[in-house]
């Protein structure tokens, strides 16, 4: 199957992209980056982890060395809890040894961890060199490879510390999904329902039709299917698509506003994903696996309060249902996690802010004074404490 080509285009037009997406590209990468960048870079840092760089690494540098580039790499420990400052500063510093030159330029290989980190040290060194990415689970094709976020966490928060840099280039190989982990699966698969309740049923059914036909359980072994992997490459165009219509519309998640297009739709979900993520010591639940709880809360409440019908509910309760067991929750005290939403207001100063919905599609932002806390005790009840 011939590749799939998302284009992107930030609204004022500073900005444009290609992301491209199918399978067998790693051993085109080389070419890839000669058509990418406009500049000849010479030198390209490739930053990755141990675990990825050993399952594509020698794929991808072996095709930057063909097509003429000096290839550097460093590889970061893996972990979300490696996303911080002391792997940025040796980034920089590695950056610095190899005498890395405004024309050289950066490329991410592995998920949103390594994207996040190698992006923002990107964006600063040299006050910015080009940036490129190849991300590697399901979670960084969808989501954080497009929209130009880049970050690291901190003592006082996560993704406290950061900047928008966005890449030249994104080359997704949808088959380096095949050595994902389940958990690392089923957690992205999370966040494309996100995109599917918030961008619309042609997005969400998309998803539905994708799990049915090609069930989770057997995710691992559909890689020898050439159907399976044109399937794979649709879904993530589709999810990608969906994400740069809003990212593109709303670059910088502007603070003022609260319309149901505003960037901070991608949140939906996420209230209570961060407040689930918060009250376990982000032990119990993978990002996305909270988000999914998260969004169900959300649209328990959207129903609560009249503005969603049941169907709709449903709806999105029997796709969550399709990717299998989520983490258990009853033992979580729905008061710790409302203890959890109070600190987050203080952090807002006018309040926290709920994605609700009002259809599949059709995003509302909402105060939390508008919303009962009985409501929201009953829905975190109803959706943790089955
Ligand atoms: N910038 C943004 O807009 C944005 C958006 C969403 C999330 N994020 C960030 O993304 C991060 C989460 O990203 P993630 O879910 O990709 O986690 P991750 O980068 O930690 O990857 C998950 C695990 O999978 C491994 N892995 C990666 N690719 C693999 C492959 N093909 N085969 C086998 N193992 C593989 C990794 O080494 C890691 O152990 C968080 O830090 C989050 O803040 C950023
Ligand atoms: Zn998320």
């Amino acid at each position: 199957m011939e590749k799939k080509v998302c284009k992107i285009e930030l609204k004022d037009g500073s900005h444009r992209y290609d992301v491209e997406i199918g399978h067998n590209l790693l051993e085109k990468s080389g070419q890839w980056i000669i058509s990418t960048l406009a500049i000849e870079a010479k030198t390209i840092a490739i930053i990755s982890n141990g675990k990825v760089f050993g399952l594509y690494g020698e794929a991808v540098k072996t095709s930057l060395l063909k097509s003429g580039f000096k290839v550097i790499v460093f590889l970061m420990d893996d972990g979300e809890e490696f996303k911080n400052f002391e792997s940025f500063k040796r980034v920089l510093e590695f950056f610095g040894k190899n005498k890395f030159k405004r024309t050289d330029a950066v490329l991410a290989l592995g998920g949103g961890v390594v994207g996040d980190l190698a992006g923002f040290a990107a964006s600063v060194y040299l006050r910015g060199l080009a940036f490129l990415s190849i991300p590697t689970t399901l979670l960084s094709m969808i989501d954080s490879s497009v929209g130009g976020k880049t970050a690291i966490n901190t003592s006082f928060g996560k993704n406290i510390v950061g900047t928008f840099h966005q890449p030249k280039g994104v080359l997704i190989d949808v088959e380096t999904l095949k050595t994902l982990e389940e958990r690392e699966v089923l957690a992205g698969f999370c966040e494309a329902i996100k995109h599917g309740a918030i961008g619309g049923y042609h997005v969400l059914n998309s998803v539905e039709k994708f799990l049915l036909e090609s069930p989770l359980e057997s995710f691992a072994e559909n890689f020898e299917d050439e159907t399976f992997l044109g399937k794979l490459t649709d879904l993530v165009f589709d999810q990608i698509s969906l994400k740069a219509s809003v990212v593109t519309k709303d670059e910088k998640e502007s603070a003022k506003r609260t319309d149901s297009r505003s960037r901070k739709i991608l949140n939906f979900g996420h209230t209570v994903g961060h407040a689930l993520e918060k009250v376990t010591q982000y032990k119990q639940f993978k990002h996305g696996e909270a988000v999914g709880y998260g969004m169900l809360v959300a649209a328990e409440i959207s129903t609560r309060l009249d503005i969603l019908d049941n169907n709709s509910l449903n709806l999105l309760k029997r796709v969550v249902s399709l990717i299998g067991e989520l983490p258990e929750t009853n033992a979580i005290d729905v008061q710790d996690v409302l203890n959890s939403f109070a600190y987050d207001k203080k952090a807002l100063g006018d309040g926290l802010h709920w994605i609700l919905l009002e259809d599949i599609g059709k995003p509302k932002i909402v105060s939390s004074f508008e919303i009962p806390e009985s409501i929201i005790i009953e829905s975190l009840q109803e959706i943790l404490h089955k």
